[in-house]
């Protein structure tokens, strides 16, 4: 992959409520309990319906010839036809709507004017900003028909997702959740990226906790009821080392190999997590 050429600014509306970021680039770090109040709890169930609901119709737009751009204009209004806000939309200056990670792109791909070919993975990132909180999930994408390896990871990265949901247990630390992505993918042969991990959503987009996919044994924040964070494996078909871009933003791997990702937003529960980013 290579940088395109971007699209001009889109614009937001007035009426929609933008984030705190919006205007400056720059997100305040404020401190927020890590057991969210229950009408934080509320806002995140709302603003997880709705970025699923905007990934499923961006996703339904993939196919060989469309534009990343024309996936972010979906993804733009669509969130905005949902009253809310396109979270990635100058978050630390990030220039567009949606993050759009193709092939060896790890995560954070710019959309700019390269169409998808047959055979590409594509993986789509939506954050929707609504009701004062961040929703956050995101999906890998077959483009037409693609190779047998491609499709074996994308699987695999999915059960990699759903074995760290399944790894979520109040009482327990963080670092289980990394210990099982990594069984999984380790077991496959997979490398599991070190350097982006799940986080901690609500009022803000990224806080604490750290939620790392490899097993981190300084991940030691005990999972408590009421806590709201994202799991988000990046599992490659070899290395696990990613090198930056010089746009600053995208992540590919070190070795050029293909990888894929799986993103929910989370509760945790009393027995364990309940998936928000699922579509009404
Ligand atoms: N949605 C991404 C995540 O899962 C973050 C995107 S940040 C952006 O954490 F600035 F690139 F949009
Ligand atoms: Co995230
Ligand atoms: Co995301």
């Amino acid at each position: 992959m290579r940088a395109g050429r971007q699209s001009p600014a889109r614009l937001v509306p007035d009426g929609i409520i933008p984030p705190d970021y919006a205007a400056t680039g720059t997100p305040g770090d404020w401190v927020e309990a890590l057991v969210r109040p229950p009408e934080v709890i509320a806002a995140v169930r709302r603003a997880s319906r709705a970025a699923a609901e905007v990934l499923a119709v961006v996703g339904a737009a993939v196919r060989p010839g469309v534009t990343t751009d024309a996936l972010d204009a979906i993804a733009h209004a669509e969130c905005i036809a949902r009253g809310g806000y396109p979270s990635p939309l100058n978050y630390n200056g990030f220039p567009k709507s949606l993050c759009t990670s193709v092939n060896e792109v790890i995560c954070h791909g710019i959309p700019d004017d390269r169409a998808l070919v047959d055979g590409d993975i594509v993986n789509l990132d939506v954050t929707v900003y609504l009701d004062g909180v961040h929703g956050d999930t995101n999906a890998t994408f077959p483009v037409g028909q693609v190779d047998e390896e491609s499709r074996q990871l994308m699987a695999v990265t999915h059960e990699c997702l759903m074995d760290g949901i399944a790894a979520v247990r109040p009482g327990r630390p963080i670092s289980d959740i990394g210990a099982a992505i990594e069984a999984r993918a380790h077991a496959g042969g997979y490398g599991v990226v070190r350097a982006f991990v799940g986080h901690g959503v609500a009022r803000r987009f990224h806080g604490p906790p750290h939620v790392p996919h490899h097993f981190d044994a300084s991940a030691t924040t005990i999972m408590r009821p009421g806590m709201t964070f994202t799991i988000e494996p990046m599992i490659t078909l070899g290395t696990w080392r990613h090198v930056m871009w010089d746009d600053g933003w995208t992540a590919v791997t070190a070795d050029k190999r293909r990888t894929a990702q799986f993103e929910h937003t989370l509760l945790v529960t009393d027995r364990g997590a309940e998936i928000l980013t699922v579509a009404g």
